[in-house]
C-alpha cells in the first residue's frame, strides 16, 4: 500500500506542479506539455516518456487497489464474527472514508483522461493546446465541471491525508510524538496538493486566467 501509494503521491506533486505553470501564459503551458513529449528523445520514441509513465500509473494503482483488498479481507478473516456491538467512532472522518474516497477518485480520472487527455469530453479538445483547453473547461458557464472537479479533489485530499499518516506509520514511525508529528505533515500535505489543484480551476472559474 506504501510503496504504490508513494509512487502515486510522486505523480501527483509533480503534475501539479505542472499545472501550476498556466499561470505563465498560454505559449509557456502549451510548449511544457510539448516538452513532456519530447522528454526522453532521441533515446525514446515520441510521447515515448509519457507511455511509460502510463503503464507505471496503472501498474501501481492496480497494486495499490489489489493491496487494499488483500488487507480488508484478512482483517476480516482476523475477526470472522462481526461485532455485536461497535463502536460508533472509529478513527477520524479521513480514514473512514478511504474505500469511497477511493471509487470518487477512480471515477473522477476516467472523465478527467477523457475531458484532458483524449479531449472526447471537452469542448476544445485539441491536445496540442492543453491551455485552450482547460479555459475552455472551468469556463464560469460550465461551473459544474469545476464542481465536481472540486468534489474528486477534496476527495483526494481526505485520501491522502489518511495515506501519508498511514504510510508513515507503515515505515517505521512508532512514537506517540512521531504519530502527531506524522498526523501534522500528512495534514499539512494534504491541504498544500488540494490548494494547488484546486487554484486552476478557480483560476480560469473567476477570470484571472483566460
Ligand atoms: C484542476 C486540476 C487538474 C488539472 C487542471 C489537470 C490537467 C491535466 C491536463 C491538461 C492533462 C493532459 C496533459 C497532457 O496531455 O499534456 C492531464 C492529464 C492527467 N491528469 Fe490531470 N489535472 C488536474 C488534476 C488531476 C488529478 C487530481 C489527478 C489524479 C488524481 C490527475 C491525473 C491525471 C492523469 C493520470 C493524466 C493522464 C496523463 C497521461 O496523459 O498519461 N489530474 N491533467
Amino acid at each position: 500500500m506504501a510503496v504504490t501509494g508513494i509512487l502515486l503521491v510522486l505523480f501527483l506533486i509533480a503534475h501539479m506542479l505542472g499545472n501550476l505553470k498556466i499561470f505563465t501564459g498560454a505559449t509557456s503551458f502549451d510548449h511544457y506539455a510539448h516538452w513532456l513529449r519530447e522528454l526522453g528523445a532521441p533515446l525514446l520514441p515520441n510521447a515515448g516518456f509519457l507511455w511509460i509513465q502510463r503503464v507505471g500509473l496503472l501498474a501501481a494503482v492496480l497494486l495499490h487497489i489489489w493491496a487494499a483488498t488483500v488487507l480488508a479481507l484478512r482483517a476480516r478473516a482476523a475477526r470472522p464474527v462481526r461485532y455485536a456491538h461497535r463502536k460508533k467512532v472509529r478513527g477520524s472522518y479521513a480514514a473512514r472514508t478511504m474505500r469511497w474516497g477511493g471509487v470518487i477518485i477512480l471515477l473522477f480520472v476516467i472523465y478527467h483522461i477523457l475531458d484532458l487527455t483524449t479531449g472526447t469530453l471537452n469542448p476544445v479538445g485539441d491536445p496540442a493546446r492543453p491551455y485552450a483547453n482547460i479555459v475552455a473547461d472551468f469556463a464560469p458557464e460550465r461551473w459544474y465541471v469545476t464542481a465536481f472537479y472540486t468534489l474528486a479533489i477534496v476527495a483526494l485530499g481526505f485520501h491522502l491525508r489518511h495515506g501519508v499518516f498511514s504510510a508513515l506509520r507503515s515505515l517505521g514511525q512508532q512514537t506517540p510524538r512521531g504519530e502527531q508529528r506524522a498526523r501534522a505533515v500528512a495534514l499539512a500535505f494534504a491541504v498544500v496538493l488540494c490548494a494547488g489543484y484546486l487554484v486552476v480551476p478557480f483560476a480560469v472559474l473567476t477570470g484571472l486566467v483566460s
